[in-house]
């Protein structure tokens, strides 16, 4: 059966646990100069109707690494973007390729994919979530923090995409989040009544950010979002992580964001660029989680 990777709920608990192994062991071989073989004579293709750093380039450095190849292909490139339908894009590229990444505004559409396509469909980002995100992020709190399960996690911020996959992932790994958004932007109310047992709700980032192992942000306007930026900066206005804000999180506690960040918006120059700041480490360990994601999918035997 194909395996597909659109949320996190597609893999079980101890699969995404032997993932994040695999990832640290590829992180390790590759720091010491090992590359391999795996993906010889096979073709990841990156379809991308939005734009993207850290998604497309640790997916094509990924095939690369293990031997494969990438294709990328916006909608500029290729006919999908003159109105051929998806289940005949679906059908056509994925009797070419091995793998499709495929990054959209439309859940939906990401879905539909996958209902025609003989080869794994990989999520890399969609306006409800963003999982390969959430890969690279709990590899990194693990490395940071040694554990997973029993630690208290902060969203601070629109509830969007990013928010709904830390939902999804505590519900996957078991520890707890309280996520602080301004009213009339909460995550989706399906998702928060399907995560109520990890899940709790707050206007106040205070009282999101209290004892919290890890501190989390997004962007205010999300790609697609750039005519409400003005009405955005306002409504978020008190929604910024600051130096005084992270006062009230565990000593040790790390702050995480997707990026890109947006200095004096969510997040201050002061704390991404901090010492309880690990963005740097959840970008580059995007490339080692999508290795090992890849791996799995492919079945590739280690
Ligand atoms: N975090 C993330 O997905 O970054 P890009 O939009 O640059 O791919
Ligand atoms: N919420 C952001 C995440 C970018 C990686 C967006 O969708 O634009």
């Amino acid at each position: 059966m194909t395996r597909h990777f659109i949320s996190l709920l597609d893999l079980s608990p101890n699969e995404l646990l032997s993932l994040l192994d695999r990832a640290d062991q590829l992180k390790k071989e590759i720091k010491s100069g090992q590359t391999s073989q795996a993906m010889q004579g096979k073709t990841l293709a990156l379809l991308f109707d939005k734009s993207s750093t850290r998604t497309r380039v640790s997916f094509e450095v990924g095939m690369n690494q293990m031997g494969g190849n990438a294709l990328f292909l916006s909608p500029a490139d290729a006919q999908i973007g003159r109105g051929e339908p998806i289940e005949d894009t679906a059908r056509v590229i994925s009797s070419m390729v091995d793998i499709i990444a495929i990054r959209t505004g439309s859940h939906g559409n990401i879905i539909r994919f996958t209902e025609y396509s003989k080869v794994p469909v990989i999520n890399a980002l969609t306006d409800f979530n963003h999982p390969c995100q959430l890969l690279a992020d709990m590899m990194t709190v693990r490395e940071r923090l040694g554990r997973l399960d029993d630690i208290d996690v902060a969203y601070v911020g629109d509830g969007n995409n990013m928010c709904h996959s830390w939902m999804i992932a505590a519900r996957q790994f078991g520890f707890n989040i309280k996520i602080a958004v301004p009213k009339g932007f909460e995550p989706e109310a399906d998702l928060l009544e399907a995560c109520k047992d990890k899940v709790t709700l707050t206007n106040l980032p205070l009282e999101a950010i209290r004892d919290a192992d890890v501190v989390v942000t997004d962007t205010w306007i999300s790609m697609g979002q750039e005519d409400e930026q003005q009405q955005r900066k306002q409504v978020f206005e008190s929604f910024t992580v600051d130096a005084k804000l992270m006062e009230n999180a565990m000593p040790d506690a790390i702050f995480l964001h997707c990026l890109p960040a947006y200095r004096g918006y969510e997040v201050t120059k002061e704390v991404l660029e901090g010492p309880q700041s690990a963005v740097w480490d959840e970008a580059e360990n995007r490339l080692h989680a999508q290795k090992a994601l890849i791996e799995f999918l492919l079945d590739v035997k280690i």
